[in-house]
């Protein structure tokens, strides 16, 4: 077990923005929540969260269990922060430090860090950079032991060439905390209270600093501003492409492919480009995925075929189903075994039986279709009549022919046949045939009209 202080209180000044840093997004969701939910990973004891700029707009937008808030009105220096929570802090168990706008650290680097610390030692992660500039150096003593952390705008010539950086992540015993912190200065270049400057007081009391590292230099990097956050959402989304292409998804193009969420798949699905798979999302096996989709919080079983340009949102999409092009399936959805729904059809709180189908320009909402029915182009159940909302219920074998308005509530029996172009207000019986429209005449003699002089 262990405590977890996450420092969140800075403005974000480079963001430009209203929004406090931290809640800015990566995947969708934001940076501060990636770094709670990973340390929800570690089963943490508590997780305090020091905010600042936007505390209230910080306590409202992220979720999560064991949290406790503490506020920085100012913001004199990262071992100030730390400072803040010092009074909640354990004696005997480690206090692992992370930072609320570098969203990718990852739990097994983590789990490492903690492992190391003792009455005897803490926990350090760095990293070693090409272009170290800007970061805290590790100063190590000719037995490569770490001896201080010194900053940029600290550090001497000598220094600065120093390669190996702090990335800022560190865990230390709950009692080494409580007896180093008061002790910090801000008598140095920014006139901050580093919290680097602990390094240099654990050597000097003989505890030992041990170094872990990484596994990417994606874990480390924070964000600034908007440029740098999107490179990191471009290398993020590359990474989880990554991931799922080993575990066997066929992604197209790997650089046009954005997951917000989670994606499970089976075997033998495909992705054509520019998609977004947005929260919960499974995908059976044999299931492609046309160009330009949007699936959202959606279940899409075995052998589904979605085509170019459509979206899918809280729907249930059974094997072997048909969708699309431009198909846009709303909240509460749910399609059979091998129903069609094709292009510029919109459906919403629709069950949609087993190989039924709505193929062209229709509005199936609230609405109860079953088997083997086929709604034909430009059908709209009329579900609102401007308060409620009423159910369209329309049996197995049924046939609505096109351009027909089924004015809810009302039931159609199995197989009833609407004719086209019908407004249906009243329910029908098995084998009727629906005629509810005016009757053709036709006019003999008719002479058009001729252009006046
Ligand atoms: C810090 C480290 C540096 C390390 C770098 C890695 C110190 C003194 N330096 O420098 O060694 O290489 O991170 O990125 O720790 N914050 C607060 N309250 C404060 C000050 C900061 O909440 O009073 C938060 C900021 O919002 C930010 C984080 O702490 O998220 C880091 O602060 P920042 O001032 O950016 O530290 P660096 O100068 O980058
Ligand atoms: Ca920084």
């Amino acid at each position: 077990m262990t405590d977890i202080v996450i420092l969140a209180a800075g403005k974000g000044t480079r963001m430009r923005s209203k929004l406090p840093k931290v809640l800015h997004k990566l995947a969708g969701k934001a940076f501060l929540q990636h770094v709670v939910d990973t340390s929800s990973q570690l089963s943490a004891e508590k997780i305090h969260i020091v905010v600042g700029h936007g505390a209230k707009e910080v306590q409202d937008s992220i979720t999560g269990s064991n949290i406790r808030y503490v506020e920085q009105t100012e913001q004199l220096g990262t071992g100030h922060a730390v400072a803040q929570a010092l009074e909640m802090l354990p004696d005997n168990r480690p206090v692992l430090i992370l930072y609320g706008d570098v969203p990718l650290i990852q739990s097994s680097t983590l789990t490492a860090l903690v492992g190391q610390v003792s009455e005897r030692s803490m926990a350090l992660l760095t990293f070693t950079l090409q272009d170290p500039t800007g970061y805290g150096r590790i100063v190590r003593n000719a037995e490569n032991a770490i001896t201080s952390i010194v900053e940029q705008k600290d550090a001497n010539p000598e220094q600065l060439q120093i390669n190996e950086i702090n990335t800022g992540v560190m865990c230390v015993l709950g009692s080494h905390l409580k007896s180093w912190l008061p002790k910090l200065s801000n008598d140095n270049a920014q006139g901050e209270y580093y919290l680097t400057d602990l390094i240099e007081m654990a050597a000097q009391a003989g505890v030992d600093i041990k170094a872990e590292q990484p596994a990417s230099e994606l874990e480390i990097t924070g964000v600034n501003n908007r440029l740098q956050q999107a490179e990191l959402e471009r290398a993020y989304q590359h990474q989880n492409a990554e991931t799922l292409m080993e575990a066997g998804l066929s992604i197209l193009d790997p650089k046009r492919f954005d997951l917000r969420g989670d994606l499970r798949h089976g075997e033998d699905c495909e992705i054509d480009i520019n998609c977004i798979i947005e929260g919960k999302v499974e995908i059976g096996s044999n299931v492609s995925i046309g160009p330009n989709c949007l699936i959202k919080n959606s279940v899409i079983e075995d052998g589904v075929s979605i085509h170019a340009n459509s979206i899918i949102e809280e729907a249930h999409i059974g094997s072997e189903c048909n969708i699309g092009p431009f198909a846009r399936l709303r909240p509460g959805t749910k399609l059979e075994h091998s129903a069609r729904v094709g292009n510029f059809v919109e459906t919403k709180k629709a069950h949609i039986g087993v190989g039924s189908k709505v193929n062209h320009l229709s509005y199936i909402g609230d609405a109860v279709v079953g088997n083997n029915v086929n709604i034909g182009a430009g059908t709209i159940t009329c579900n609102y009549d401007g308060v409620n909302k009423s159910i369209t219920q329309i049996g197995d074998e049924s046939f609505i022919g096109s351009n027909s308005a089924l004015v809810a509530p009302v039931s159609l029996s199995a197989s009833t046949t609407v004719a086209a172009g019908s407004v249906v207000t009243s329910n029908s019986d098995e084998g009727q045939l629906v005629v509810a429209r005016s009757k053709q005449r036709n006019i003999n003699g008719w002479r058009r009209p001729v252009k006046k002089k």
